[in-house]
Formats: structure tokens, C-alpha cells, sequence
């Protein structure tokens, strides 16, 4: 048995190693793809921010208060690593004030310092679009509409969207103040776990999982009730164009989500095939008052982030988008010293021809069996005989009598281009 090394991974993270890598490599380029195709593109932002950065973006959760990667820098300043990708985003359009509506997508590496359980790591990933600069309730159409069809794209069929309004900043102010002290008057019947939610945070007591805080706020105010006119118009508009466009909706009064900056419209795809109780693939909402809490000028915003560890898990459990298919077109089997097979890569390479070779003069046998694992098409076999004839083997590893003739060195390209 191999020692195990003295160094590994951090807990709650994982490498991702190949073959599994290439579906992440397919899942970024098949986002980037539909993300570009409805007008948003790149944003690269830095991985770490000034700590302020992203207090702002809940003081009373438990991302920013109890799993912050916090740290100090050489120069004394207070950063942090990113917990999550909005933060980061308004941040960056704050400074550089790009004319909107602005529409960018992300791939970002996020950072929380959770218990370990199944589907929950302290470095994972998320797939993401904002779109700042109109409250117009169409476009939290637009942005649900992405995301159930981009789960849709890869396969997805048992997944479920909840959605909730959380009205107007005003609205949710007034709410929650209602809630609080509706909650003070029966925080003997709250399991004590969720008591301290009651001050600080009191709409996470109400997607509590412990059965005694369920039981007693089954009849607890809901937000969806406490809506004004406009909020609720814009509510009705949102559910109009998701059942225009044929997405499946629950509404749930109950959906809270974990970060403190959203208005409007919030939304929620679980994955029903993943069995954890993390199966949450990806969710987001409105956030109108987060630009002008990070100073900048009063700028409305919706978008989502969506986790690749959990979209891949849940097509694990649903047998959808495997690995895609990263064998060489073909693979060079040189018993001749090599030098063949180092120039052919090259030539067939910048042929556009894909190809891979062994190394370090392995006998044909050992060779042939890396042409047969790498499940290239065509091997190319260079021997003493081939060589002084000045031509190649080219064997069909996908025939089964193993069909194989031999050509001129010089006709090999044309040859395997007719052969595509
Ligand atoms: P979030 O719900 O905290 O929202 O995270 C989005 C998604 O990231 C989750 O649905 C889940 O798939 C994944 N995720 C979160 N934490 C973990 C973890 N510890 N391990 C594995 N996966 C995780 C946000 O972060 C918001 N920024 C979304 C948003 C964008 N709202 C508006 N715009």
C-alpha cells in the first residue's frame, strides 16, 4: 500500500483531477457559450477583497460572521477571501462605473469556512451572472430563465425552482421588525438552537430545519403577505414571464436565502435527485440597495451564482453530462529510437490533428497499451522497418481485426484528414 503523504488537500476542498476536470472544462465553456449568447460577458475579478467589502453584504449571516477567510496582509490591511461573487461584482462597478444595463458572467472560486458535510466545501465554485442598472422585472425573468435552461442544457429534469419576493427595501425593513417581535413573543417554543437568530436575523428562523422552530412558526407573518402595491405587481410580472416561458415554479414564503442584500424577487433550484440535505444547486435574486451600501451611486441589480460541485453532483445522481470525450485523434507508437514520433507530434499538431505519444523508449507491447488507454483512433506505429522504407504504420484501433496498412510518411496528414 502506498504511504499516504505527508501533505494533502485542506479539509472540505478537493482536487479535480482528469478526466473528471474535462466535464468542468465542458460545463464553464457550455455557461460561457449561453451567458455570451444573452449579452454577458467576462468579468475577472481578484479573489480577495478589502474585509469591508463584504461585511456589507451580510453582517447578520453566518457567511460573513462565522466563515470568513479573513486575514491580514504585509501592508496591515484587513482583507478577506471571496465568500461568494455578487460582492465582488458591484464592488467592481462601483469603480468603474461601465454604462448599463451591465451584464457579466463569472466563474469564481468561493471561500467559506463550513462544517464538512456531503456537498458542502470551504473552497467551491460558482457559475454566475449580475446584471446591473434596471429594476425592470423582466429581466429577473431573463436571469431565472438562464439558469433553468442552462440545468435544462446539461440534462437536468429533476430539479425545482422555489421563488419568494422580499418587496421593497421599506418593505422588508417594516417585515422584519414585525417578525421579530411576533418571534419574541413565542421564543419559548423555538428550539433553543434558532433563539439567537431572533435578534439578529430573524427571517433564518423561519427556514430553520429543527422540527420544534418549524412547528411553531408554521403561522408566522409572511413576507409575500406584507408586500406594498408596487412590490407585488413587480412580483405578479415575474411569475407572468416564468409562466410564459414554460418554468416550473413553486412559491415559497419559506425561502430565505443565507446573505443579507435582497429586495424583490429571490429564487431558489434545488437538485431533488441529490439526497443531501445540501442540494441547493444554485439561487440568487434582486440585491437594489447593495451598489449604494458599498458606496457607489444608487443602482438596482439581479443575478444568481450556481455551484459546479453540487450541478455535477446532482448530474451524477441523474446519469447526465458525463465526461466528455478527450481521446487524441491519434497516438504515436515509436520503436525506433523516438525521433519520429517527436517530430510527427509536432507536424500532425500544428495540422491540427490531435496526437500523443510515449515516452522514455517503452517497448512496442508498453506502448501499444497506452495507445489502447489514451482511446485514440488511428495508432501510428513507427519501426527499424518503417523507418528505412521512409513510411508508417496506421493502425484503426477501433476496427476489431485491427486493420492496418502502411503509408508514405509524407502522405500521412492527407491520409488521415481523408480518413476524419
Ligand atoms: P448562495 O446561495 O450562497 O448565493 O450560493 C450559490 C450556490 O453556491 C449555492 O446554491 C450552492 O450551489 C453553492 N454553494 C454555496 N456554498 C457552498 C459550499 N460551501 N459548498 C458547495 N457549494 C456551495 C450566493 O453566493 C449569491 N452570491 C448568489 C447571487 C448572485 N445572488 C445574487 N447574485
Amino acid at each position: 500500500m502506498a504511504e499516504s503523504p505527508r501533505f494533502r488537500a485542506p479539509a472540505a476542498t478537493q482536487d479535480i483531477l482528469p478526466p473528471e476536470s474535462a466535464r468542468w472544462e465542458a460545463l464553464l465553456a457550455r455557461f460561457a457559450q449561453q451567458m455570451a449568447d444573452a449579452g454577458y460577458g467576462l468579468l475577472q475579478s481578484p479573489m480577495f477583497e478589502e474585509l469591508g467589502v463584504f461585511q456589507r453584504v451580510g453582517e447578520g449571516t453566518d457567511v460573513v460572521r462565522k466563515e470568513m477567510y479573513e486575514f491580514t496582509d504585509r501592508g496591515g490591511r484587513q482583507m478577506a477571501l471571496r465568500p461568494e461573487g455578487t460582492a465582488s461584482v458591484v464592488r467592481a462597478f462601483n469603480q468603474h462605473r461601465p454604462a448599463t444595463p451591465w451584464k457579466v458572467w463569472y466563474a469564481a472560486p468561493s471561500f467559506r469556512y463550513e462544517r464538512k458535510q456531503a456537498g458542502r466545501y470551504r473552497q467551491h465554485h460558482q457559475l454566475g451572472i449580475e446584471a446591473l442598472g434596471s429594476d425592470d422585472p423582466d429581466l429577473d425573468v431573463e436571469v431565472i430563465v438562464l439558469l433553468a435552461d442552462f440545468y435544462r442544457s446539461l440534462g437536468l429534469q429533476r430539479v425545482e425552482l422555489s421563488i419568494n419576493s422580499m418587496g421593497a427595501p421599506g418593505d422588508r425593513a417594516a417585515y422584519v421588525d414585525d417578525l421579530r417581535s411576533w418571534l419574541h413573543h413565542r421564543e419559548d417554543q423555538l428550539d433553543p438552537a434558532d433563539r439567537e437568530k431572533v435578534d439578529d436575523n430573524p427571517m433564518r428562523v423561519l427556514d430553520s430545519k429543527r422540527e420544534q422552530t418549524r412547528a411553531a412558526v408554521a403561522d408566522a407573518p409572511r413576507i409575500v403577505d406584507a408586500l406594498s402595491a408596487d412590490a407585488a405587481d413587480r412580483f405578479r410580472r415575474v411569475r407572468e414571464g416564468l409562466d410564459a416561458a414554460d418554468v416550473a415554479y413553486r412559491v415559497d414564503p419559506g425561502l430565505v436565502r443565507g446573505l443579507d442584500y435582497y429586495t424583490h424577487t429571490t429564487f431558489e433550484f434545488a437538485g431533488l435527485a441529490l439526497e443531501s440535505a445540501q442540494n441547493a444547486l444554485g439561487g440568487g435574486g434582486r440585491y437594489d440597495g447593495l451598489a449604494e451600501a458599498l458606496g457607489g451611486p444608487a443602482t438596482p441589480g439581479i443575478g444568481f451564482g450556481s455551484g459546479i460541485e453540487r450541478t455535477l453532483l446532482a448530474c451524477d445522481a441523474e446519469g447526465v453530462f458525463g465526461a466528455p470525450d478527450r481521446a487524441p485523434d491519434v497516438f504515436i507508437v515509436d520503436v525506433a529510437g523516438g525521433a519520429w514520433a517527436r517530430d510527427l507530434t509536432v507536424q500532425l499538431r500544428r495540422a491540427g490533428i490531435s496526437a500523443d505519444r510515449a515516452f522514455d523508449g517503452r517497448s512496442m507491447r508498453s506502448q501499444m497499451k497506452l495507445a489502447d488507454r489514451s482511446g485514440s483512433r488511428w495508432a501510428i506505429i513507427v519501426g527499424e522497418d518503417e523507418v528505412a522504407a521512409g513510411q508508417v504504420s496506421v493502425r484503426d484501433m477501433h476496427a476489431p481485426d485491427g486493420d492496418q496498412q502502411r503509408i508514405d510518411r509524407n502522405a500521412l496528414i492527407d491520409h488521415l484528414e481523408s480518413r476524419a
